[in-house]
């Protein structure tokens, strides 16, 4: 025996829609969320961009804070002390001196299951909200190419593992000053402050969550990936929360690092 599919309604004159004549029969305001996001992710991202292009005060020499928006910093053009892992990208304008991690920390978002059904609601209105209709006649999902790169994520989310070590050695770096001696001041905690956040941000991926408890029958014979899922659970319940948090803390980081770099104001010090 086969079977068919029925028609995916879409729009709003999908096959499987009710004949109601309103775009929605909402009351409330449904826009204010798909709008926040948008001018959210709007602002972030026109700042991320302007910094990441303007090449410099990324690096306060004193202290070894790297800013995470030029790390690992591999372009001829760093500052020697800030390019821990060797200097080979040619410094060009237009090449982010953090060229080699930018684009996999990028599509790591871009691909992110929350990101996703942010910046569908929020840019391509499909749906905007719920039970509200979508604009466009045709749905595929992500059946299709480029959409089909959504299931990509997972390699994405390996990438990003390496990349949160790479932050997590800065930030451990950092804890010496150019005097080789230990220091201590609220640009560490700051670093320190923003690794947590992030680790805990890719922890709580659903592809994490799939990796350390997914293909298993029994987790009575698997305790200690049961109880590792049992936390990347508690923190996938927040994932949102997180996606959100690690935009601020990565632009408030990068901001400290620039400000203190630039000499707008001293780094307060409570050990050397
Ligand atoms: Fe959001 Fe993996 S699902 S980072």
């Amino acid at each position: 025996m086969t079977t068919t599919s029925p028609a995916l309604p879409s729009g709003d004159s999908g096959t499987g829609r009710a004949a109601i004549a309103a775009r929605t029969l909402r009351t409330d305001r449904w826009w204010m969320p798909p709008l926040v996001t948008a001018v959210g992710l709007i602002a972030w991202i026109a700042y991320a961009t302007v910094r990441v292009f303007v090449q410099k005060d990324y690096f306060v020499s004193d202290y070894n804070y790297l800013t995470p928006f030029y790390s690992p910093c591999i372009s001829t053009g760093c500052v020697p002390e800030a390019a821990h892992f060797g200097r080979f990208l040619p410094d060009l304008w237009f090449l982010p001196y953090a060229a080699l991690t930018l684009p996999f920390l990028l599509l790591f978002r871009l691909t992110c299951y929350y990101y996703r059904k942010a910046y569908y609601r929020a840019f391509w209105f499909s749906p905007p909200a719920c039970a509200v209709a979508e604009p466009h006649a045709k749905y595929t999902g992500e059946t299709r190419f480029p959409l089909l790169g959504q299931n990509l994520h997972r390699y994405f989310f390996y990438a990003a593992v390496i990349i949160s070590l790479i932050n997590t050695f800065d930030a451990i770096v950092a804890f010496k000053t150019s005097d080789d001696e230990f220091g201590l001041g609220l640009g560490n905690l700051v670093l320190v402050f923003n690794v947590i956040a992030l680790w805990a941000y890719t922890a709580s991926c659903h592809s994490c969550r799939s990796i350390i408890g997914g293909r298993l029958n029994h987790f009575s014979k698997h305790p200690v990936r049961y109880k590792l899922w049992g936390w990347v659970s508690r923190l996938n319940g927040k994932h949102m929360q997180l996606a959100w948090f690690t935009l601020g803390t990565l632009a408030l980081t990068d901001f400290y690092i620039m400000a203190v770099s630039a000499g707008w104001f001293d780094d307060p010090r409570i050990i050397n």
